[in-house]
């Protein structure tokens, strides 16, 4: 019987994905209107400002039931005024849908919100595993100095409800409050 090399390999320090093919996105100030608060630092921004990327694996095609894909998320720190640099979040389409988080490098928070808009956070440090609820929104912020990347394991057939996020956003914000992270109502 044959053993073969794996399929892909994660660094576990940095998330790093490489053996196979890897895709992702990239989320700069200009794609990030209307997610933070204060307009007025926004706009100072350079609108091509790196905020977060993905590198994701997706081995079936999106929407197929019963598979998964496998993804690192790197935010970089930074700071919209005291907003600290975050992805923009989502609802799973299929909201019943579980995703699991774990942390490789830097530090962060995984602001988490249910379908009732009570919103709470967990801190996220290295090798700090998250299981994302169903029906719940997800966001994640990087509250420190350096890059902070984790990984995701989701069902293929979650999907992205951003909609309901640019509608009516998550009713907590991280801010950077006498310099420690802090989870206030919006
Ligand atoms: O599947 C996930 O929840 C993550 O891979 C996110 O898509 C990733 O962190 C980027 O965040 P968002 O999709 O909210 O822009
Ligand atoms: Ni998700």
């Amino acid at each position: 019987m044959e053993i073969s090399a794996p399929q892909f390999v994660t660094d576990w320090k940095t998330g790093v994905v490489t053996g196979t093919e890897v895709q992702g996105v990239e989320r700069r100030v200009s794609d990030l209107g209307g997610v933070f608060a204060d307009e007025g630092a926004f706009s100072q921004l350079r609108p091509d400002r790196l905020v977060y990327r993905t590198a994701c694996v997706f081995p079936v095609p999106e929407g197929t039931e019963g598979g998964v894909f496998w993804g690192t998320t790197f935010i970089e720190p930074g700071t919209v005024g005291a907003e600290y640099f975050m992805t923009k979040g989502h609802f799973h389409a299929k909201a019943d849908r579980m995703e699991a988080y774990f942390t490789f490098g830097g530090t962060g928070l995984l602001v988490l919100m249910d379908t009732a808009r009570n919103c709470w956070a967990e801190e996220m440090t290295p090798g700090s595993t998250h299981l994302i609820p169903p029906y719940t929104a997800h966001r994640t912020v990087n509250t420190g100095d350096d890059v902070f990347s984790f990984g995701a394991c989701w069902p293929s057939d979650a999907g992205h409800d951003y909609d309901s996020i640019a509608e009516s956003g998550f009713s907590a914000r991280a801010l950077r409050v006498d310099g420690i992270p802090r989870l206030v109502p919006a």
